[in-house]
């Protein structure tokens, strides 16, 4: 990855990302790394003497099985492992004396570097550099911040993570909600949206901000045709998409194919077909190492790389050293390495799969004969979106009227999961991920209220946990259908 965008983007930027200064003691604190052995009396580090700290120790999977995953959870103690190590006087990759200073908002040059060598195995990006960040929540409403003012318009897919989407609201950012089909985003819609947009409205959406792989909620998976299109549109209609891939490591074989099928090829990333420097990727280690390491990387253009250290510098700066200790020596020579992270997340990706095969097929057992439920089969991620046939419910309402059609698809479907609460099961309904968008704006013929009949399943738990839910769900739909 070499660091420089070829296309000018500086227009996206916030008024906010635009009045940030870069904060100046950093800019001091750099030039003390300017040249070996400076003598500083410049900035307020704690000297590394005095770290309580003389070392620390991570006891991982050892990648010695052919399938590690499936070794390392059902071995219990006995599970081989490996240590990973940084300590403050033998050899290590980041000694505890450089992992606890400060340093940039970029992260610890050694843990960048590691995640650079990532980056590049995976998607090798034409032009981008690595920041690391706290995870795709922290990365992805920064992302928003960099690049959103008050009354600006974002696209997404009508139903999308509403834990980031909520966060760009009091920002002021209006979101402009993109029909879905099982394949996710459709390009045609996007290119509509675009090309019919009313200046009346307000200024034009100049964000697209997209799960590509395993969406949350639906679980759709861009295919590759899609992406180009995708990308086509964004250089056409001059947007920036934020790819906030945490589902990526999880792509999956269809289900006929997957018994003892080697795992799929990952799909080309947006980054990676990236060549103006208008894709920020963002990638976590949430899902595929722990959701407690809070860690996590943009991949971006060096222009917005720049930004955003800036952001971070005078905010959260860098993460925790524990995580990007733990992260170096893992992709360094004395852990896994980038090829053994591969092995661990293609192992890992096999017991998802395992997981979600099982899963679809608990749910034709249980679900399947009411014929009041079918569970959309995911190529990537965690989630299954099971649509309610909701029409078949005896007080289904649809009313048409000037309005257009309108049916009682949301009071039903809120009925139905207190059914499921009450039988002991939780699910997540539909309405929590629908976009909040202006009413104004809301498609009278075809409102998203009535696209609500979906919950979204996870396959993510334990067996049990999906055994009992699914025969709960079935049970609840049944006598919630036989209700008059
Ligand atoms: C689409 C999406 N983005 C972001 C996140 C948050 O990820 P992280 O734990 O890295 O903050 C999640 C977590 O569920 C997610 O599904």
């Amino acid at each position: 990855m070499s660091s420089s965008s070829t296309v000018d983007l500086s227009h996206h930027l916030s008024n906010e990302a635009k009045l940030r200064l870069p904060n100046p003691m950093k800019e001091i604190w750099r030039l003390a790394r300017r040249k070996p052995n400076m003598v500083s009396l410049a900035n307020g580090d704690p000297h590394s003497s005095l770290y309580p700290i003389k070392g620390l120790q991570f006891e991982v999977a050892s990648l010695e099985e052919e399938d590690p995953v499936a070794a390392w959870r059902t071995a219990g103690p006995s599970a081989p492992s490996q240590i990973l190590k940084s300590s403050r006087d033998d050899p290590c990759i980041l000694p505890v004396q450089t992992a606890f200073q400060y340093t940039t908002g970029a992260g610890l040059v050694e843990a960048q570097q590691a995640l650079t060598e990532l980056a590049n195995f995976y998607h090798n990006p034409p032009d981008h550099v690595v920041t690391l960040t706290l995870g795709n929540g922290d990365a992805v409403t920064k992302c928003f911040r960099l690049l959103g003012n008050p009354g600006d318009h974002f696209l997404a897919d009508e139903f999308t993570f509403s834990a980031l989407a909520n966060a760009a609201v009091p920002q002021g950012i209006r979101w402009v909600p993109l029909k879905i089909d099982e394949g996710g985003l459709i390009p045609e819609e996007l290119e509509r949206t675009m090309a019919d947009w009313n200046e009346e409205r307000g200024p034009r959406p100049h964000v697209l901000y997209t799960v590509p792989c395993g969406q949350n909620p639906p679980g759709s998976t861009l295919t590759v045709e899609r992406r180009k299109k995708i990308y086509e549109l964004a250089q056409r209609f001059d947007l920036v998409i934020i790819e906030d891939d945490p589902y990526y490591f999880l792509q999956y074989t269809s289900p006929a194919s997957s018994d003892g099928a080697e795992a799929r090829a990952l799909s080309p990333s947006f980054v990676s077909i990236d060549v103006d420097g208008r894709v920020l990727r963002v990638d976590s280690f949430s899902k595929i190492i722990a959701p407690g390491m809070r860690l996590g990387w943009i991949t971006s253009s060096a222009f917005f790389h720049a930004h955003l250290v800036t952001y971070t510098d005078s905010a959260t700066q860098h993460p925790h050293a524990f995580g990007q200790i733990f992260i170096t020596e893992l992709l360094g020579p004395a852990g896994w390495s980038v090829k053994g992270f591969d092995k661990w997340v293609r192992s890992l990706r096999n017991e998802y799969q395992r997981r979600r095969d099982l899963f679809l097929s608990l749910f034709e057992k249980e679900v399947g004969p009411t014929g009041l439920a079918r569970a959309g089969t995911p190529e990537a991620g965690m989630f299954v979106w099971a649509r309610i046939n909701v029409e078949r419910h005896p007080r289904f309402r649809r009313d048409t009227g000037a309005a257009g059609a309108r049916t009682n698809c949301r009071q039903l479907m809120v009925e139905l999961f207190e059914k499921c609460l009450d039988g002991g099961l939780v699910v997540m309904p539909a309405s929590v991920f629908a976009l909040t968008l202006d009413p104004k704006y809301n498609d009278a013929e075809n409102p998203i209220e009535d696209r609500f009949n979906y919950f979204r399943l996870t396959f993510a738990g334990t067996e049990e946990a999906m055994r009992e839910g699914l025969a709960i769900l079935g049970l609840s739909l049944r006598e919630f259908f036989e209700q008059k």
